[in-house]
């Protein structure tokens, strides 16, 4: 795997989730979310409408299921994040999901996306047990393409699950990456 623009960003895995980074990460999934990207809502929304869904990561945090990898920029601000959660099932706890995979527009189409994805992959193998990462991403948008550049490859398709406005229905693409 390349990743083209490493020095854009540097990753951590499991930061302290401090105030500061909570509301950090909140203004990147608003500005994220109305700059069109697709991370769980449809523009136009507000800090009010989104720290609900960044809550119940932060929660499954605190709880254990959910890890979280944060990209800083050259400035220290968070300028990308995924959320890695575990299954609960028993049946399912070799893979787990991705979410919440996004990278402030200012710097999309340079790299860092991919390197986020390898900072993922990364953290995923650094996890006793996991063989495989799984995400959702919402059809129409090319993301996709993005996934298999990051070396995941396309093993399921909902079509019009994801309705992003009446009329507009979108497929729920899954992707798969092994890691072993
Ligand atoms: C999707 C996202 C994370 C990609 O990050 P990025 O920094 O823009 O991507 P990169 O520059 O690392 O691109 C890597 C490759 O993927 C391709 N790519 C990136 N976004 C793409 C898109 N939306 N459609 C098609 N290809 C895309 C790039 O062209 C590049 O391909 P190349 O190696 O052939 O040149 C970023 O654009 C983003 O945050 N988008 C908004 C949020 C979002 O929709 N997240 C997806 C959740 S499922």
């Amino acid at each position: 795997m390349t990743i083209t623009a490493p020095a854009l960003l540097t990753f951590t895995a499991d930061p302290v989730v401090d105030p500061a980074l909570h509301a950090e990460i909140l203004d990147l999934w608003v500005e994220v979310s109305n700059a069109g990207g697709a991370v769980g809502f449809v523009p136009p929304v507000t800090h009010e409408v989104v720290r609900p869904e960044l809550l119940r990561h932060l929660v499954a945090m605190t709880e254990g299921r959910t890890r979280l990898v944060v990209g800083r920029d050259r400035d220290g601000r968070v300028a990308a994040t995924a959320f890695l959660a575990l299954n609960s099932h028993a049946l399912m706890r070799h893979w787990l999901w991705v979410y919440t995979v996004m990278v402030a527009p200012g710097l999309q189409g340079r790299g860092a996306g991919r390197a986020l994805m390898a900072a993922v992959a990364d953290a995923a193998r650094g996890i006793e047990g996991i063989d495989a990462i799984r995400l959702g991403c919402r059809g129409g948008l090319g993301l996709e393409r993005f996934y298999v550049s990051c070396g995941y490859r396309e093993v399921g398709r909902v079509p019009g699950a994801i309705r992003v406005a009446p009329g507009d229905d979108r497929d729920d693409v899954t992707m798969l990456l092994n890691l072993r």
